[in-house]
């Protein structure tokens, strides 16, 4: 890390409903971070409407960034290259941000740095509040993630375990061959009629349940390092359909508490059995299921591998992952040119 040039980036994030943007120093020391949240206005359509993302990022992207550089205290000309996320998301919604990067990359001069969203995710443990109002001075940067790490990418469009060998390279080792943790998470909590996102919804209703009152099935898959999660979403809706035949009332928080139990359960053991397998030195969680105050406290329990998983509000989505990917890319002489496209489709290795 010391070898590295230091640098300041302004990362655009826009792949799917949060717009945002941040300027990160030398890919950990945060300065500013903005997210706006289209939550409110996809939750009436029970998910995200991907039309009505695209125009809330085009109305939002432009005070977003202009935000997010006052807060800095800086201007353009402070930065050394502006990183986006290229894909993977909603087509439109990446083009709004990718077309603002182009933008200020062309009439700034800066070189522009296309980011891998999950990629993001996982340099999301790299980053620390660094506010240029001194609020955090003085204070030590958490301890660096060190390699070879054993990482868990839990979100809501995806869930794999890949081992990161060093900065910008990855084996996947396995993933999700049907619903990511988060969809589950997102779908279970429509079953239980809990509302969108789910996610958090479960979360809470499970806070009042017990973990063991039912036994939901974990999905081994022994020999693999592959996830399924749609047996356990299966098994939430058989066991509504069966107490309501029987006229029953569904003990919500209990099937919440029971169906988090089951997912966290597969995420850490798999997780550590691989991290012991290939000779990881640590193990890092990330991803909007890393939010998760179950999860957290499960991968935190356990003692024999240190932990990284960011805080709260680097789980889900955000630029500043996006400015930690970006600046390890660029400090490895790894830009682009204004003539990249989305990639609405783009996995990590
Ligand atoms: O990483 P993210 O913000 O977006 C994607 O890249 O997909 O992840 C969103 C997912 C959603 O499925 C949401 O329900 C889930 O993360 N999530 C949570 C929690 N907060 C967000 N899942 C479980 N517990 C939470 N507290
Ligand atoms: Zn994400």
């Amino acid at each position: 890390m010391t070898a590295l040039p230091p640098a300041r980036i302004l990362a655009i994030e826009t792949s799917c409903d949060e717009t945002a943007a941040a300027v990160l120093e030398n890919g950990r020391a945060l300065l500013a971070s903005t997210v706006a949240s289209q939550m409110d206005i996809h939750a009436r359509y029970g998910g995200v409407f991907p039309e009505v993302a695209s125009r809330q990022h085009i109305l939002s992207i432009v005070p977003v960034v202009e935000q997010t550089l006052s807060q800095a205290h800086l201007a353009l000309g402070d930065i050394n290259a502006i990183a986006v996320t290229r894909g993977p998301g909603l087509a439109g919604s990446l083009l709004v941000g990718l077309n603002l990067a182009k933008g200020l990359a062309l009439g700034a001069d800066l070189p522009l740095v296309g980011v891998n969203h999950l990629e993001g995710h996982l340099y999301s443990a790299w980053v620390y509040d660094s506010p240029p109002q001194g609020g955090n001075a003085g204070e030590t940067p958490p301890p660096e993630p060190q390699f070879p790490l054993m990482a868990l990418l839990v979100s809501g469009g995806h869930t794999e375990l890949n081992l990161m060998e060093d900065y910008l390279k990855y084996k996947r080792l396995g993933a999700t061959l049907d619903d990511a943790a988060g969809e589950a998470f997102d779908k279970v909590a429509r079953l239980l009629q809990l509302g969108y996102p789910g996610g958090p919804a479960i979360q809470k209703a499970a806070e009042e349940g017990d973990p063991a009152a039912i036994h939901f099935p974990r999905a081994w898959l022994e020999g693999s390092w592959d996830f399924s999660f749609s047996g356990v979403k299966t098994a939430v809706l058989r066991e509504i359909k069966r107490l309501e035949d029987e006229g029953k009332p569904i003990p919500v928080a209990n099937m919440a508490a029971s169906f988090q139990a089951a997912v966290v359960e597969v995420l850490l053991n798999k997780t550590l059995k691989a991290a012991r397998q290939f000779g990881a030195k640590e193990i890092l969680v990330a991803g909007g299921v890393s939010a998760n105050k179950a999860l957290r406290q499960a991968f935190q329990a356990q003692k024999e591998f240190p932990m990284h998983i960011p805080p709260l509000s680097l789980c889900t989505d955000n630029a500043a992952m996006v400015a930690a990917a970006g600046y390890f890319r660029f400090a490895l002489g790894q830009t682009d040119g204004l003539e990249i496209d989305v990639l609405p489709t783009w996995p990590l290795s």
